[in-house]
């Protein structure tokens, strides 16, 4: 598995918010552990995002772009109703028409949701080599008048190669949804106006944590593993209070939880895949170690991958 990211330029402080909803810089970190996100510019849309953290996966894979047989992208924040920004990150990549390219919408949980389906497609002999994107531009879905609400999200992408190989790399998935909670986190169809997320911020919060404690449960049970055989923890980046109480529930040192929470601020599919490149590149993440990565997201949806870099 080979990692790339992106972010875009534009920087979105805590200070900035304060000038545009009633909020502090305090009140979000200390909630949140938010200090800042990236916002794309109004030209720049999802797929501009995933390209650009396609590109640097595939530069870091040193992979002949011709091998890529597979584009799965998670978003919810597609640059259209249709076509997929997977079928538009094929076209700007210039990838062959060889190669299924398709959208997952699974909100924060997508990039797990993506990972799991082209780890099947490999491991049903279908795809060879996948280009796995998590990309989302939810500044385009944010209504920047809800203080509960616009504080959280940043935008980004991150993309992974995953070619097929005799080694372990991802050694289990683990997906869930439940659909009952279609309304405690979600974008109604505003009809002419414009399409935002609606939250129960408090309720989510609570559902996360007890959800995310159930996944770790179910995936080191799964594999036999101990949480000690854990050497990093990715999680989707929703709040810093949300991986506390993981890290928490794995016994697990916060230096051992990859966080990029404080910076990029809550990217929904980007998370992860950001994350993760951030703690390859900086070198943290070695291979052969044991990454777990989990996420909820609206749906409810949730899940986990755990991989052997
Ligand atoms: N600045 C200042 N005050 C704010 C505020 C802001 N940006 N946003 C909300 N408040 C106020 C509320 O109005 C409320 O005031 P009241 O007590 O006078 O009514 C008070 O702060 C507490 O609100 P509450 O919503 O209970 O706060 P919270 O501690 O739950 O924090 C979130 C709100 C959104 C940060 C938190 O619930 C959260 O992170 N939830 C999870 C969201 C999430 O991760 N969603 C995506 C999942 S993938």
């Amino acid at each position: 598995m080979s990692t790339g990211s992106y972010l875009p330029e534009k920087i979105l402080t805590n200070k900035t918010l304060e000038s545009m909803v009633d909020t502090t810089d305090e009140w979000i970190f200390s909630r949140t552990g938010i200090r800042e996100r990236h916002i794309a510019d109004s030209d720049e849309f999802t797929s501009d995002l995933a390209t650009a953290a396609a590109k640097k996966a595939i530069e870091n894979a040193g992979i002949d772009i011709a091998k890529i047989d597979l584009i799965v992208v998670a978003t919810t924040t597609p640059d259209k109703i249709f076509p997929s920004v997977a079928t538009i990150v094929q076209r700007k990549l210039g990838i062959s028409s060889n190669c299924p390219a398709f959208d997952v919408q699974a909100v924060c949980s997508g990039f797990v949701y993506a990972l799991s389906t082209a780890d099947n497609f490999i491991k049903a002999g279908a795809s060879k080599c996948a280009l796995v994107i998590g990309a989302d531009k939810i500044s385009s879905i944010t209504d920047y008048t809800d203080r509960g609400n616009c504080i959280l999200w940043g935008d980004g992408a991150g993309a992974v190669i995953l070619q097929q190989s005799d080694e372990v790399g991802i050694i289990s998935t683990h997906l869930h949804a439940n659909g009952n909670y279609e309304e405690m986190l979600h974008v109604p169809r505003a009809g002419h106006g414009h399409d935002t997320i609606a939250m129960e911020g408090n309720a989510v919060f609570k559902m996360a944590v007890n959800t995310l404690d159930q996944i770790v449960d179910e995936t080191l049970e799964a594999n036999g593993l101990q949480k000690t055989d854990i050497d990093w923890l990715v999680p989707h980046q929703a709040n810093i209070r949300i991986l506390q109480a993981t890290a928490k529930k794995l016994n697990m040192s916060m230096d051992k939880v990859v966080t990029t929470v404080e910076y990029h601020g809550n990217t929904s599919a980007a998370s992860i895949p950001l994350a993760l490149d951030v703690a390859v590149q900086d070198g943290r993440i070695k291979r052969g170690e044991i990454i777990l990565m989990e996420a909820f997201g609206g749906g409810f949806t949730w899940g986990s991958a755990l991989i052997k870099y």
